[in-house]
């Protein structure tokens, strides 16, 4: 019988996900366990909204098992210690340095994690790979904690299980993704083990979509789900480039080929690029991988989807310059949306950190607002000590009491004396705005580049601005 869950790692994935168990499992203890004393705090605030994650729905869950069956703490130790099931959620940042730099996963946090358990779990242990790991990590867990094991007697002898069961929870939508899984995945080859996870998902997730697997092709296959969505997105992300210069609408290309079942239609809107912790670090992955088994051409094949991707920014970028006549010295833009995208304060790898950078390179003065990332955040991403003009919705409510966030970029003069405004984040407050008022507030010739194509296109034509989509073009003003 399970009684107590111990998930190591409070971050995007152990949060949200631990949160959802505790609400489908009553019976069972979920504690979420973390080295980051700061972070567990903002888990423990009563405000719920100040969370350390957005996560549409996630407030309600934690109101509901926070203190029951759910609790955030820094006691890593003992809560290994009283673990029938460990969750390793932790962070695998690509490494910055030594072999496989650039490519591989730094796993130093994985195999801290193996060496806490080994030296504090008691029993029988079931260890859960929860993190998007390379393949054969299993392995390395596997030996730390056997090799601890070795030298004791087997009366002190502890015994563990490695499973693999990586999370596809996409951020934004992390709790109906939880909720209603595609499918769960459980790599492993102990059958009890597996019976015991399968047995907790079973509780709310149909058992036909409960997928066994050996432990390698489980972690593979996390790797190479996130590979094909980034390389869709790579792919109709080169096709808006050639739609702009031969007149084609990508929207309408997206629409004709989604149209085909072989293809479907997700995951076809363009872009300024793919963001997030995943897509990135999982196809570098891969290509270390592949260059590792010595099959180079498999290498290439994946790194070109992230060249893609970079490339695609730096596109942007030039786009922007080349229409505001060549300079962005001291020309003022505005940029709507820093996100890596729509209904996240999740800044990692966003597009819109890399194009910021581009346009402040140039000589631009940039305006940023993005409803749901701090100033702080921002700051740090580019790589400035602060942004004093840098508006989020927390300092405007501060400002003045107006709900509106766009009364209240208008009343603070966001919009004044700007040159371009740049929508980077599908935010869907950008698709509402009043562009025959903004227009008045901007300098002219003005423009709106619009990278997500939620823009009102008719407001923007006929505000008398001039107007840029990816994947469509430019549309000159009346
Ligand atoms: C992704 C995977 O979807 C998820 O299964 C995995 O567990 C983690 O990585 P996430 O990074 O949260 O999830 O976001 P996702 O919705 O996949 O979007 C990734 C990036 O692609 C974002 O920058 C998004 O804006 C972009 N995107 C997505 C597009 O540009 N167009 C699309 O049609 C879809
Ligand atoms: P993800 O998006 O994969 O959830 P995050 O970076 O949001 O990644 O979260 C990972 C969390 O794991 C961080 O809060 C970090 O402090 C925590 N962490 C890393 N190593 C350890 C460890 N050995 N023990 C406890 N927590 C850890």
């Amino acid at each position: 019988m399970i009684k107590q869950v111990c998930c190591i790692g409070a971050g995007y994935v152990g949060g949200p996900t631990m949160s959802v168990f505790a609400d489908k499992c009553k019976d069972i203890n979920f504690n979420v366990v973390d080295v980051n004393a700061d972070r567990i705090a903002a888990w423990n605030s009563k405000d719920l909204s100040k969370l350390p994650i957005f996560e549409p729905g996630l407030d309600e869950i934690v109101k509901r098992c926070r203190g029951k069956n759910l609790t955030f703490s820094t006691e890593v130790h003992k809560c290994i210690s009283e673990a029938d099931i460990i969750f390793i959620s932790v962070n695998t940042p690509t490494k910055t340095k030594g072999i496989g730099a650039g490519k591989a996963s730094d796993l130093k946090w994985v195999e801290s994690c193996a060496r806490q358990i080994s030296e504090h779990a008691r029993g029988y242990t079931i260890v859960v790979e929860k993190s998007t790991l390379p393949v054969r990590t299993g392995e390395v867990i596997k030996d730390i904690l056997d090799s601890s094991q070795s030298s004791l007697n087997s009366k002190k002898k502890n015994s563990f299980d490695i499973l693999s069961n990586p999370e596809f929870l996409a951020e934004g939508t992390a709790i109906d993704d939880l909720e209603n899984p595609d499918r769960i995945l459980i790599g492993g080859s102990n059958e009890n083990a597996i019976k015991v996870l399968h047995d907790l998902y079973k509780r709310w997730v149909s058992e036909e979509k409960i997928i066994h697997t050996n432990l390698w092709s489980s972690e593979l296959a996390k790797l190479t789900a996130n590979a094909f969505l980034a390389q869709r997105l790579s792919s109709i992300n080169s096709i808006s480039a050639l739609c702009e210069v031969t007149g084609a609408d990508v929207r309408e290309v997206s629409r004709a080929i989604g149209k085909d079942r072989r293809i479907g239609s997700k995951f076809l809107n363009v872009g300024p690029g793919f963001g997030g912790s995943c897509f990135k670090k999982d196809i570098l992955n891969l290509v270390y991988l592949a260059n590792h088994f010595g099959l180079p051409e498999v290498a290439d094949f994946w790194e070109s989807v992230v060249y893609l991707n970079s490339w695609n920014q730096d596109r942007l970028t030039r786009i922007i310059l080349e229409k505001l006549f060549g300079t962005l010295t001291e020309k003022k833009i505005g940029i709507l949306g820093f996100s890596f995208k729509a209904n996240t304060n999740d800044t990692r790898e966003s597009p819109a950190i890399q194009i910021c950078k581009n346009l402040l390179n140039e000589g631009a003065f940039l305006k940023i607002h993005d409803p749901k990332v701090s100033q702080k955040q921002i700051a740090l991403d580019l790589g400035i000590p602060s942004i004093e003009e840098c508006l989020n919705e927390e300092n405007l409510n501060k400002k003045n009491k107006d709900k509106k966030w766009e009364k209240s970029l208008l009343r603070n003069d966001f919009f004044e004396n700007l040159d371009a405004v740049v929508v980077l984040t599908e935010w869907s407050i950008y698709s509402d705005i009043d562009w025959g008022k903004v227009s008045k507030k901007m300098r002219s010739p003005g423009w709106v580049f619009d990278t997500r194509l939620i823009v009102d296109e008719e407001k923007v034509i006929n505000s008398g601005l001039c107007f840029w989509r990816v994947g469509v073009g430019t549309l000159k003003r009346n």
